[in-house]
């Protein structure tokens, strides 16, 4: 096996009294599509969170080749980290072009910015007809769209998404994850967090289950699609 380009090691996240993250530990390695799959309170995006250092948590995390619990947010992203949040986290007020602009801020070399806007217009044409509009005006789906070609500005090496297909109607979500399907496809190595793990399995090759704060389940996505547990807890079956 490669080199995990991600690895955290008995992770642990608390608010307060509240254990969300109990000690999990987790690979990703380099050009890896994997999914963190659970139901609503599990302590997915609470993990998501820990990893792009947005908050505290105890245990290892090495990314690249080092461990960076000590290091702030805003330099992760300099050096390929980028976190899709839930919710987008898009600027209403800005243009899709502005927000665009926004995921490269930290760039010292504007001269490729220009190439970027190329290739993530190529990835997301709906971004490209619409670069003028505000983006608070954009639908649901649109705006996550946004959310993921803001964070491909950054020429991401590791892209965390957190549950990009929420409260997006259904043919929005096989949009969305159309565009993760190209994504993965240009080789970006993706972690993906999904309430909808039939969805998440489907792009991924390989998932962990969290519950309660746990990885209860850690297996490749054809494995977990055909586990009766999965099948009974989060396919609906
Ligand atoms: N800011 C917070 N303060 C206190 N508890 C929180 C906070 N954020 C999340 N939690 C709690 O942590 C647990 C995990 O939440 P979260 O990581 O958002 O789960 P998921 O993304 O899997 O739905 C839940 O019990 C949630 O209520
Ligand atoms: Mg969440």
């Amino acid at each position: 096996m490669a080199l995990a380009l991600l690895e955290a090691l008995n992770l642990h996240v608390r608010y307060g009294g509240i254990s969300a993250v109990k000690g999990i530990s987790f690979a990703v390695e380099e050009n890896e599509i994997v999914c963190l799959i659970g139901a609503n309170g599990a302590g997915k995006t609470s993990t998501l969170k820990a990893l792009a250092r947005m908050i505290p948590s105890s245990g290892e995390i090495h990314y690249r080749t080092e461990r960076i619990e000590a290091v702030p947010s805003h330099d992760l992203i300099g050096r390929g980290l980028a976190l899709v949040p839930e919710g987008r986290g898009i600027f209403a007020r800005l243009t899709v072009a502005e927000n665009l602009a926004m995921g490269a801020y930290h760039r010292r070399d504007a001269t490729g910015i220009a190439d970027d806007f190329e290739r993530v217009f190529a990835l997301l044409p709906r971004l490209k007809e619409r670069k003028a509009q505000v983006a608070g005006t954009l639908s649901g789906g649109e705006q996550q769209m946004l959310a993921i070609g803001r964070a491909l500005m950054g020429r991401p090496k590791l892209l965390l998404l957190d549950e990009p297909s929420m409260g997006l109607a259904p043919l929005m979500v096989e949009k969305v994850f159309e565009v993760i399907r190209a994504v993965a496809a240009e080789g970006m190595t993706i972690l993906l967090v999904e309430q909808n793990a039939r969805l998440a399995l489907e792009v991924c090759s390989r998932g962990y289950v969290m519950e309660s704060g746990l990885i209860t389940l850690a297996d490749s996505s054809a494995a977990l699609l055909a586990d009766s547990r999965v099948r009974a807890a989060y396919l609906g079956e």
